[in-house]
């Protein structure tokens, strides 16, 4: 959904504008739309929007539900604070909760910011007219709170859903810049919060090495700090160049005797925490103004990427009194950049295939950096984009980079050359295969209808199979694909798991290592339970939340292959355009004949759960487990989705309440605490068995 305007000065009327209807379509509209954004961004490591839009949406959505109170949404993003926590990794509880960030998108915002911060401090006696303000970068990265006793890091986890973050000291242990110990007078608590981020020279050559091994490269820098500090395993982590800058505390945890935000920063920087140098004090907003400014013209040349600024009220005891708002401080705002553009010229439109078939137009440009980035492609969406756009080969063009998203051309300077240019004729065959295209009325899209044999759908398709969240076969990257389709080593999906050493050996620059490592990973992508699957197949209109949903209510890959319409119809949070694709696919002779092939060749579609899930879904209802240690064959996220997908709960910590602790080998002190407790232990083996006998009643 794009914002109803970009000008947020504009926003509160346009949002007037709106009739009644109109507008409560639109608030119901845009609190899914946010949901997912936040699900995507938090939980996925996925982002497809930039921050910036992300927060105009979600200041249209306060308005909105501002003027009409009482459709707010209980699940509205407005009333929660961030993303839950979702890996297999243990809860982190925060003493203090750990909020966000109000914006201010433009000057004049800064200054009613500034204004308000000078009534609330203002007595009748006495008017506060300047207030010191601490300006610091705001780094595009991933919170985390530290937690050092006696001067020894003894804690680590992340925002989560700001009360309760994930532990992830095993990982933040790896990061050189996070001192274990601390120096000097240590306090002997002291929980501080910061961001964990790549730099960018860290983050390009990390991709490099990914791409030159064969794995995917990472999106964006801040997708990959996420992806790998949310990791069971600490060696990942230890790989990678994460590094880290402290910006603020829980509230109360702070040193004694420093009465100023700044000068906790530089007592903790002696202290050995590593502290941004581009930090700056100033008195008074329009030295504010000008801070953020002089940061904003340095952007691009600094060694990793920021989003904006963060403005805090320096002294510690008008914070205490300016205090909080519901999810965010008064005494502090994020400024946010607009992101960068730049003109080039438009040289040629080409033409892109995607694993559905759709295809999409992209600009091919006169290369041009925007934003530390070299671009020379951007995309124009669809055929109604272009119109809109009247873009045309030889124009000159604003495109838009806003971080990690792909470059999009904005608009079209007028020249008075336009005019003479030829309007861009749409392909009328697959740039690909050579097929005729079809117009799909339905999405106002183009497709190549060849879904079996363009060598586009199958590259993209079976990158998509093998992609992290799918089957997640390491070491499949583009050029190995693109070579297996070349050479058609590869036709259909289920060609991956017929692959022989031989055959990967003839392929340029793939040695007996890599050609080993890539069978092994194949081999091992077998065992991904079926929700994992049903995402890898790439059934249309099924997405990895719908492939979970569908994976816990049906159990198994032979339901589903006999489920009706109104079966699927009859999951929530399905509803009938999607349960017609899914009909549709597993109806389909060619998809259940490649279902049968690549179980044939190995692949388990291991079941979620083993009973019917209806049955399922309440076999272990109301009961609490705890997980320790490594189990023989699940991973930690895997046996808490079993758990929950059979209506369980997993806990971090084993008390009287706990019904259940699941152990694996080098489990320590919760297995002890356990035993005290007398709570019931299982072993993997014990676990599958109760989930399979329909939970017992312990
Ligand atoms: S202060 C109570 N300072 O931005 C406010 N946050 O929307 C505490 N961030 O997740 C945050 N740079 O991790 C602060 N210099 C900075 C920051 C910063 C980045 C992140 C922070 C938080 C988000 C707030």
């Amino acid at each position: 959904m794009q914002p109803l305007t970009m000008d947020v000065g504009n926003l509160a009327l346009a949002i007037a504008n709106l009739e009644d209807d109109e507008g409560k379509q639109r608030l119901d509209a845009l609190t899914d739309d946010l949901i997912r954004h936040g699900r995507l961004y938090h939980e996925e490591d996925a982002a497809e929007i930039d921050d910036r839009t992300y927060d105009l949406l979600y200041r249209e959505l306060e308005l909105l539900e501002s003027r009409f109170p009482d459709q707010i949404r209980g699940d509205s993003p407005t009333r929660r604070v961030g993303g839950a926590a979702v890996s297999g990794l243990v809860p982190f509880p925060h003493a203090v909760p750990m909020l966000s960030l109000g914006n201010a998108f433009n000057d004049d915002e800064l200054r009613e910011f500034d204004a308000r911060v000078r009534k609330l401090l203002s007595t009748p006696e006495s008017d506060v007219e300047t207030v010191p303000y601490v300006v610091e970068p705001k780094l595009d990265g991933l919170a985390v709170e530290l937690i050092y006793e006696n001067g020894a890091l003894v804690g680590a986890g992340t925002r989560g859903d700001g009360e309760t973050g994930e532990d992830v000291l095993h990982n933040v242990r790896t990061i050189r810049d996070i001192p274990r110990t601390l120096h000097g007078d240590v306090p002997p608590r002291l929980a501080v919060r910061g961001e964990i981020f790549f730099r960018l020279a860290g983050f390009e050559a990390m991709n490099e090495a990914r791409v030159a091994s064969g794995s995917e490269p990472f999106a964006n820098p801040r997708n990959a700090a996420a992806g790998t500090i949310r990791q069971l395993d600490p060696s990942i982590a230890a790989d990678r160049p994460l590094t880290f800058f402290a910006h603020s505390f829980a509230a109360g945890d702070d040193l004694p005797g420093i009465p100023n935000h700044s000068g906790q920063l530089e007592a903790i920087a002696r202290l050995g925490l590593p502290v941004n140098d581009l930090n700056q004090t100033v008195e008074g907003i329009e030295a504010v103004i000008e801070a953020i400014a002089g940061l904003g013209d340095r952007r691009f040349d600094l060694a990793y990427e920021i989003d904006g600024a963060v403005v805090k009220v320096d002294p510690l005891a008008w914070q205490a009194q300016l205090g909080f708002l519901t999810r965010t401080p008064r005494w502090a705002t994020a400024f946010k950049y607009p992101p960068p553009q730049v003109t080039t010229k438009l040289l040629a439109i080409g033409y892109q295939v995607g694993r559905t078939g759709a295809v999409t137009p992209v600009a091919h440009l006169d290369p041009v950096a925007v934003g530390g980035v070299v671009v020379s492609r951007a995309t124009l969406h669809n055929q109604d984009q272009m119109v809109i756009l009247d873009i045309r080969v030889g124009d000159t063009v604003v495109i838009e980079r806003a971080g990690d998203v792909i470059p999009k051309v904005v608009r079209v300077v007028g020249d008075e050359a336009h005019e003479t240019r030829p309007k861009p004729a749409w392909p009328e065959a697959c740039p690909e295969c050579g097929t005729v295209l079809v117009v799909d009325p339905d999405q106002a899209a183009i497709r190549c209808p060849n879904s079996l044999s363009c060598p586009a759908q199958l590259r993209a398709g079976i990158r998509h199979f093998a992609s992290r969240r799918a089957m997640d076969i390491d070491g499949l990257g583009e050029k190995l694909v693109n070579q297996l389709v070349i050479k058609s080593m590869v036709t259909r999906t289920s060609d991956l798991y017929a692959l022989t050493r031989g055959q990967l050996l003839s392929l340029d620059r793939i040695g007996g290592k890599t050609a080993d490592n890539l069978l092994e990973a194949i081999d091992v992508s077998k065992e991904r339970p079926l929700s994992r699957v049903l995402t890898a197949l790439g059934i249309p209109e099924v997405g990895e939340a719908t492939a979970r949903d569908l994976a816990m209510n049906f159990g198994n890959i032979d339901s589903l292959l006999s489920a009706s319409e109104a079966e699927f119809l009859s999951v929530k949070g399905i509803g009938e355009v999607v349960a017609k694709h899914i009909r549709g696919y597993f109806g389909d002779p060619k998809v259940q004949s490649e279902i049968d092939r690549l179980r044939e060749l190995g692949v388990k579609f291991t079941p979620v759960e083993v009973s019917a899930a209806s049955m399922a879904s309440r076999a272990l209802a109301g009961k609490t487990f705890v997980i320790t240690g490594t189990l023989p064959s699940l991973d930690r996220a895997e046996a808490k989705s079993r758990i929950e997908g059979c209506g369980g709960k997993v806990t971090g910590s084993v008390s009287k309440k706990t019904n259940y602790l699941v152990a694996g080998e080098k489990a320590g002190s919760k297995l002890a605490k356990a035993q005290e407790l007398g709570v019931p232990v299982l072993d993997e083996a014990g676990l599958i068995a109760l989930i399979e006998s329909g939970g017992d009643d312990a």
